[in-house]
């Protein structure tokens, strides 16, 4: 078997956000909003809330299984789980623990990754890893929130931001040429007060006190996250496409992290990128952190507008603070399926 590193990409993906719909209007009956505020300030004007019955885990199921039937894979198939959130069921055992068990997935590890709403980019950055290296050959990456539940429902801040959702890929090994080109990683830990839900854990245990206080509760400092955010979404991108020799002008679609419309507006510009080029559904979904990419991923394939050969951006930044880019070309599974067969832990040699 041949030592090099295989090319990774992804075989299929699967979305779900839950059933119920918050609008503007219905937060301008909870808090001192406006719709216009809201259009003008976010662009978002709708996002899903999970029902009373459901935590991340149950969004990741429902995701995984739709990214798995796409890819033709069988949960007895995977060999890893990485579950990307935030908002996990509990702090142990780890949501992708709780995924493998509903998916039946017998012989796979599970772990879950925590990077904000980069988390997604460090979930597929592992995954990858482990295919390439020959340690696994079948990866689900799942990015799954309830925010809902951190979000205090009385601070306008904040509470307006946020939507649950859950996205899942498949990923695998893929022909030479396609997958993964480059991946960036980045954080910046000086700045992890600006956005932090500071208790119920070891440094501030649960208590009369850290309840009073509302520090169960999503904190956030809106305007620096918000500079933070146009400076390494476009500096992350330049840094991936560099890494693997291409044009910024080679860059065929955007896939970037749904946190405000004005955030992706002012990257695209800078990247002199047209918005025809980005996929946009925060207006729908609101900032869905770890769930966004996948969600936004989908979507642009079920559209059409990714096509076999496409170079592809994938970029986030979140809580941390941290960041996150991965380029690919794009292998168009669904035109060209791989051949799998399932004797043949590495049936690249054969692709
Ligand atoms: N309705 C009405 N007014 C509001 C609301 C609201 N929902 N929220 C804030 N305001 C007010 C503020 O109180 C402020 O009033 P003041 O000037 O009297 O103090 C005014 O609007 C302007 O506030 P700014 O913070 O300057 O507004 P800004 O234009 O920066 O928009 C926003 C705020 C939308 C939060 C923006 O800063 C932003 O999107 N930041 C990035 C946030 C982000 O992406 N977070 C996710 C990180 S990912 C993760 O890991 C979870």
């Amino acid at each position: 078997m041949s030592k090099e590193i295989l090319p990774v990409g992804i075989w299929g993906t699967g979305i779900y956000v839950p059933e119920r719909v918050l609008t503007n209007a219905d937060l301008e009956r909870m808090v001192d909003t406006s719709d216009e505020w809201i259009r003008t300030r976010t662009g978002i004007r709708t996002r899903h809330i999970a029902a009373d019955h459901e935590a991340a885990s149950d969004l990741a199921v429902q995701a995984a299984r739709q990214a798995l039937e796409d890819a033709g894979v069988a949960g007895e198939e995977i060999d890893l789980i990485i579950v990307a959130t935030s908002s996990p069921d509990m702090l142990f055992p780890a949501t992708a623990c709780l995924v493998q068990h509903a998916l039946g997935a017998k012989r796979a590890g599970a772990f879950d990754v925590q990077a904000g709403c980069s988390g997604f980019i460090y979930a597929l950055a592992c995954g990858s890893q482990f295919i390439a290296a020959r340690a696994a050959r079948t990866v689900l990456v799942v990015g799954t929130e309830v925010l809902s539940r951190l979000v205090n429902w009385q601070d306008r801040n904040t509470c307006v931001l946020f939507g649950d959702g859950a996205g899942a890929v498949v990923m695998g090994p893929v022909p030479e040429g396609y997958g993964i080109l480059a991946t960036r990683l980045g954080a910046e830990g000086s700045g992890g007060s600006l956005l932090s839900l500071p208790a119920g854990l070891s440094r501030y245990p649960a208590s009369e006190e850290t309840l009073a206080k509302k520090q169960h509760f999503i904190h956030m400092n809106g305007r620096e996250v918000f500079k933070f955010a146009v400076k390494v979404m476009e500096e992350s991108c330049r840094e991936v496409l560099q890494a693997a020799g291409l044009d910024i002008k080679e860059l065929d679609f955007l896939i970037p992290h749904q946190a405000n419309i004005r955030i992706i507006e002012a990257a695209a510009k800078r990247l002199a990128l047209p918005l025809e080029r980005v996929w946009i559904n925060v207006d729908r979904y609101g900032n869905t952190s770890a769930a966004s990419i996948p969600l936004a991923l989908h979507e642009a394939l079920e559209a059409g507008r990714i096509q076999n050969g496409d170079h592809v951006v994938l970029v986030a930044f979140g809580a941390g603070l941290t960041w996150g880019a991965t380029l690919l070309r794009w292998h168009d599974y669904r035109s060209k399926p791989l051949r799998r067969e399932t004797d043949n832990h590495y049936p690249h040699e054969a692709l």
